[in-house]
């Protein structure tokens, strides 16, 4: 052990006081022993540095800070030398703002294109969602600050993200949910990482042996600490013995207690807490010691203009019909939309960032060599018809040449702590734009929103322009694209389906019960659509420019492939070249094609470049549940080089030899996975994928500390029927006004055990089992162990206080 000095001179006490947090943020100090604290905040693309009382929801304000484009548009970039260099300037201001650990980036795939937090994970695809953090985590600790890859893992829904069980088979997680966080810690060489709230396979993320121990220390190499999302632990002790290190935010000294008495009663050992305090105190020492001189400073102009840059070299360009981009110059254009005005450029929940400035189009527009003859808010934000400003704007369109339509999902349509319930954009923006195309038919589209929509609109448009959520400089993006000024870049991390019933999870997600059944297996994204041939509006991986590429000469080696790229057209650009792998009549079932690597290529005009790409261990393998092994089948596999995952312009073929004999399945008893056609799956074939039975994940009878608060409806007492009645009416009236209340939502997602474990040691385990008593209608005995729960607590807590003073 590194710190075995400190460690012989810490009592029990101190070590597990030390294993959990001590306020909303920061981890705990022991002057005697020389340990200081070390702070946290959030987030994936700014800085959340809260000041004054903190909190884990965004709601109170932060200090100022750039916000970046997040993690859903920087993805469309594919430009990892970008996530790099946006991570340094993340750390740069985590550093000038004390930050130790900066929570973020996240990068849970996008099952489905409901899940609420998409708007801040990178990808649907694992191996691009995996090369983006990883460079994000060069990045931010380049600057001497530790990245916190998040939510570590199988989180990818939020509707009670706190009591939820992912029930997945092991190859699916290890493809799919595991391969991005494999990347990012490997790569990326992450020192933390945060484990997620909800159980995978039966066992809490934090209490999972098998993800914190087995994978993610053993065959990993990960070498630093696990911290718990915030209220994620259950039983810290568990936790401890599986690999997780701190707990947080503020449990108080109960859970301390309850490590102590684990020890005491042999349930975990010694060595495991002197594991995990040494692996902490690696992290704190070494985070002290690297923000000791460091500046308070950070140069806000020169970061608006990694965003600006990071923005703009996200945005796609999705239609661009009769070439109406780039604008010309003087060319007369009405601006219409709020989001013009007011610009969707964040998403909601704890990655809330105070920006440094924000920029607006009807502000910068006299920056740009354009006519503007007028500007309309054109449709309300909340949704409600507005007839008055659909004639001022009617009256602009029919003026202008050209339309320029600034629209998207609002505020209230995705946000931490709920998914979206359908794909749609407000419906009185649609209405706008049915009347705009009857005044005016050069209509431009300028599309604001953090995750996939339905778009059976998109007819109107001639061009559509997606910059989904864009920073704080989002709006010098969007004009220097829609000038001309740059090239438009930025290609799909996700697919646009055609609708929402066309998604692989339609059916699975999101789970309204205790466990969410992962059915749909690999079949994720376009891994889908195209193995079941499911038609979709633009393709993952596709986005126009304004020049042209031409491709030759593949060259497909053992190593990897070589290849050349041309720009063709008249306007300096960058194409993302991407690499898919293949194997016909597989024996084992399979996507029909799957990213194995991808290079961003700028160029002049009339340039070309070779370009490589080399193979890695990820390019041919695949889990074998039957040898519990990566492993690689022998055949003659496609390379298959395109603009896009719909777009292939050369074909190579390698052969390579199986690594095993053992297959891992019998293709008789799993035609749905065989055909890729998984809308449907029955029990017996998912049990055959899974290799066990499906766990009941209904909710009956009695209620415990780990369900869900808004599963009182259940409760035997009526007075928790009543408590839940009014919750639901509070979060009904919040999403009907049209702002989420985060607050509520948390509380009616979590379950009854993070009252104890998010409020700083005023309530114990022992009240919380009092206060779920009293929900399954035993309100005297369960009022009594609340009573005597909370004199106890006082009581102990003063006691332990005491000891580590
Ligand atoms: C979120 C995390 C975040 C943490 C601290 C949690 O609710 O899931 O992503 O880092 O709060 O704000």
């Amino acid at each position: 052990m590194k710190y075995q000095d400190i460690i012989e001179k810490m009592t029990i006490e101190e070590k597990a006081a030390f294993l959990s947090g001590k306020g909303e943020w920061q981890t705990r100090e022991f002057e005697r022993l020389g340990i200081p604290s070390i702070f946290c905040s959030d987030g994936p693309h700014g800085i959340r540095k809260q000041a004054g009382a903190g909190d884990h929801l965004g709601l109170n304000e932060s200090l100022p800070a750039t916000c970046f484009p997040t993690a859903a548009t920087v993805a469309n970039s594919w430009d990892t030398e970008l996530g790099e260099e946006l991570g340094k300037t993340l750390g740069k201001e985590a550093m000038a703002e004390g930050v130790n650990v900066l929570l973020g980036p996240g990068l849970n795939i996008k099952r489905s294109p409901l899940c609420g937090r998409n708007f801040e994970y990178f990808s649907e695809d694992p191996y691009l969602a995996g090369k983006m953090a990883a460079s994000y985590v060069r990045g931010i600790q380049s600057q001497g600050v530790y990245a916190c890859p998040k939510h570590f893992a199988v989180n990818s829904q939020e509707l009670r993200r706190m009591a939820m069980n992912a029930v997945v088979d092991e190859r699916t997680l290890r493809e799919i949910y595991l391969t991005g966080f494999e990347i990012a810690v490997k790569e990326g060489k992450a020192k933390t990482i945060m484990s997620a709230y909800n159980e995978v396979n039966g066992t809490y993320a934090n209490e999972n042996k098998h993800l914190l121990t087995d994978i993610l220390r053993k065959d990993w190499g990960f070498d630093g600490i696990v911290i718990t999302d915030w209220g994620a632990s259950n039983d810290h002790a568990l936790g401890v013995a599986a690999g997780s290190n701190l707990e947080m935010p503020n449990p108080g000294l109960d859970s301390a207690r309850e490590l102590v008495a684990a020890v005491e009663s042999g349930k975990i050992s010694m060595e495991d807490v002197d594991a995990r305090v040494d692996e902490l105190l690696d992290a704190v020492m070494t985070l002290y010691v690297n923000a000791q001189g460091k500046s308070d400073d950070f140069d806000k102009a020169a970061h608006h203009a990694v965003a600006r840059k990071a923005a703009t070299e996200s945005t796609i360009l999705l239609k661009n019909e009769g070439n109406i981009l780039p604008l010309k110059p003087g060319a007369k254009v009405a601006i219409i939309g709020d989001f013009a005005f007011v610009p969707r450029y964040q998403g909601a929940g704890s990655s809330l960032v105070n920006p440094t400035k924000i920029e607006t189009v009807s502000e910068i527009l006299g920056n740009y060599d354009v006519q503007v003859i007028g500007s309309s808010r054109g449709y309300s934000r909340t949704g409600e018809e507005d007839a008055a400003t659909r004639k001022e704007a009617l009256d602009i369109a029919k003026r202008a040449d050209i339309v320029l339509f600034f629209f998207g999902l609002n505020e209230d349509s995705e946000s931490e702590g709920m998914d979206r319930t359908h794909m749609r954009i407000p419906q009185n923006q649609i209405n706008l734009l049915q009347e705009l195309g009857q005044v005016n038919k050069n209509l431009v589209g300028i599309i604001s929103a953090g995750s996939a929509i339905e778009m059976p609109w998109h007819h109107y448009f001639k061009a559509i322009l997606h910059g989904y959520l864009n920073g704080q400089a989002g709006a010098s993006a969007v004009m220097d694209i829609l000038t001309g000024k740059v090239c438009p870049s930025g290609k799909l991390s996700e697919t646009v389906p055609r609708r929402l019933e066309d998604t692989p999870a339609y059916r699975y997600y999101p789970s309204t019960e205790r466990t969410s059944e992962y059915r749909e297996s690999v079949f994720v994204g376009y891994r889908y659509y195209e193995t079941a041939e499911v038609p979709v509006l633009y393709p993952f991986g596709f986005g126009l420019s304004y020049t042209s590429f031409e491709y030759s000469d593949l060259n497909v080696t053992d190593e990897g492939i070589s290849f050349t790229i041309k720009n063709v057209g008249q306007m300096e650009g960058a194409e993302v070249a991407q690499m898919y792998v293949s194997l016909p009549d597989a024996k084992v079932f399979r996507p029909e094609k799957e990213l194995k690597g991808f290079a961003k290529v700028f160029l002049k005009p009339g340039e070309s470049k070779k370009v490589e790409i080399a193979f890695d261990d990820k390019t041919f393998r695949y889990w074998n549940v039957k040898t519990n092994k990566w492993e690689v089948e022998g055949g003659k596999y496609k390379i298959l080089l395109g603009a896009s995952s719909a777009d292939i312009r050369l074909t190579g073929d390698i052969t390579r030899s199986a690594t095993t004999e053992e297959l891992p399945y019998v293709p008789e008893k799993m035609p749905t996975y065989y055909s890729g056609k998984i809308q449907t799956v029955e029990d017996a074939e998912f049990e055959t994928l899974l290799g066990r039975s499906i766990p009941d994940g209904k909710w009956s009878g009695l209620l415990t500390a780990n369900d869900a608060i808004c599963q009182m409806y259940y409760a035997k007492s009526g007075l928790a029927r009543f408590a839940y009645k009014r919750l639901t009416a509070m979060k009904k009236k919040a999403d009907e006004s049209g702002k989420p209340n985060l607050n509520v939502l948390f509380i009616y997602n979590m379950p009854f055990r993070a009252m104890a474990k998010m409020t700083g040691g005023a309530v114990s385990m022992d009240m919380v089992d009092g206060i779920v008593d009293i929900v399954n209608g035993k309100f005297f005995g369960g009022l009594g162990k609340v009573i005597s729960g909370y004199f106890r607590n006082s009581k102990l807590n003063k006691e332990y206080e005491a000891k580590i003073k």
